[in-house]
């Protein structure tokens, strides 16, 4: 794909990336062969060949499995640096990556080794002008006690986070579910997400749940916000950030959703383009602003608004904040 030299130098947010999920596939190797775990492919194409998703289960499976290969604190670090490499690559100047730590506990990984290798490269990525806040996303799949459990595992790490998510397969795991846990998560100063995906079960009901029984700070998702007045209306009014991932939901329900995301910006309400998992759906930040483009010719003025939005959506310090908004009125002038 041609990137557009407007979008290569645009200076970026990105809210809504799984770690996990940019694992790509020489990584999966080369850890393979450090950790000593077994894969079912003898090269890297052969895994992307096997790539073949078609809804959320079906991603889901895949990615599940490819995270075996990450044991130790040094592969949690490589994993986090090679995606704030690839984001420095890209101008993406600020992100809030999501990590899913029951995926790894639930193997024998503790949580210390997951964080603190992530921390670190947080840290080093800072070198590379990528600044980010992290963001732990329970599994919805899970129960809540899990949750809970790993919620107090993070207390002792509560500097290193700056809001807690859900994630994983939402059928029958309503945002209900985890009531206690995210009300719990808001005591101890954390802001508050739930990923609402696209043409779930119930998804309004879901997207209602967040706004009001969870009272999230921000939606990942909420492409279907749009089925129903009443909550257009509310997002609306309350300035509520959406982190939508057009080339992930081109796979995850084959369509780019570039007339939904085109909806909300002339609604004023506050979308934002991102990744999702980029290793996977193959993809990066500038890739999925440049499909818009491609697929539905949006301009640079959209372009720059969805830029703009993220930067104003985002949890980082108010010095920060106002530093990345300089640069992109700095670049746009
Ligand atoms: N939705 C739900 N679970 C996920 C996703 C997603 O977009 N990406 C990684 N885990
Ligand atoms: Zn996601």
């Amino acid at each position: 794909m041609q990137i557009d030299p407007f979008i290569a130098g645009l200076p970026k947010a990105e809210l809504h990336v799984h770690l996990e999920g940019t694992l790509e596939p020489q990584m999966l190797f080369d850890l393979a062969a450090r950790n000593g775990v077994d894969l079912p492919y003898s090269t890297p194409d052969e895994v992307v060949a096997a790539y073949d998703f078609h809804d959320l289960p079906s991603f889901l499976t895949i990615y599940y499995k490819a995270m075996e290969v990450l044991v130790t604190e040094e592969d949690f670090y490589d994993l986090s640096m090679a995606y704030f490499s690839k984001a420095a690559e890209q101008n993406v100047i600020y992100c809030e990556p999501f990590f899913d730590p029951q995926a790894h506990t639930a193997r024998g990984v503790s949580f210390e080794t997951v964080i603190n290798g992530i921390h670190r490269a947080q840290a080093d990525a800072r070198k590379l002008g990528v600044e980010s806040n992290l963001i732990m996303c329970f599994l919805r799949d899970f129960s809540a006690e899990s949750a809970e459990e790993h919620l107090t595992m993070a207390k002792p790490h509560l500097d290193k986070l700056v809001g807690v998510g859900l994630d994983s397969d939402e059928k029958n795991n309503p945002p209900v579910k985890f009531e206690a846990v995210f009300a719990r998560a808001r005591s101890l100063g954390l802001k508050l997400t739930m990923h609402c995906d696209v043409n779930q079960d119930n998804t309004t009901q879901h997207i209602r749940q967040c706004l009001d029984t969870i009272q999230v700070d921000r939606i990942d998702h909420g492409i279907n916000t749009l089925d129903d007045d009443s909550l257009v209306a509310d997002v609306a009014a309350r300035q509520m950030g959406l982190t939508i991932c057009p080339i992930s939901n081109e796979f995850v329900v084959q369509d780019l959703t570039e007339q939904q995301i085109r909806r909300f910006l002339e609604l004023g309400i506050k979308a934002t383009i991102n990744s999702d998992d980029p290793a996977y759906f193959r993809g990066y930040m500038n890739e999925n602003y440049q499909a818009l483009v491609d697929r539905a010719a949006y301009t640079q003025d959209e372009i720059a608004t969805l830029a703009r939005n993220a930067f104003e959506i985002a949890w980082s310090q108010p010095a920060m904040k106002a530093a990345h908004l300089e640069r992109l009125d700095a670049y746009l002038a």
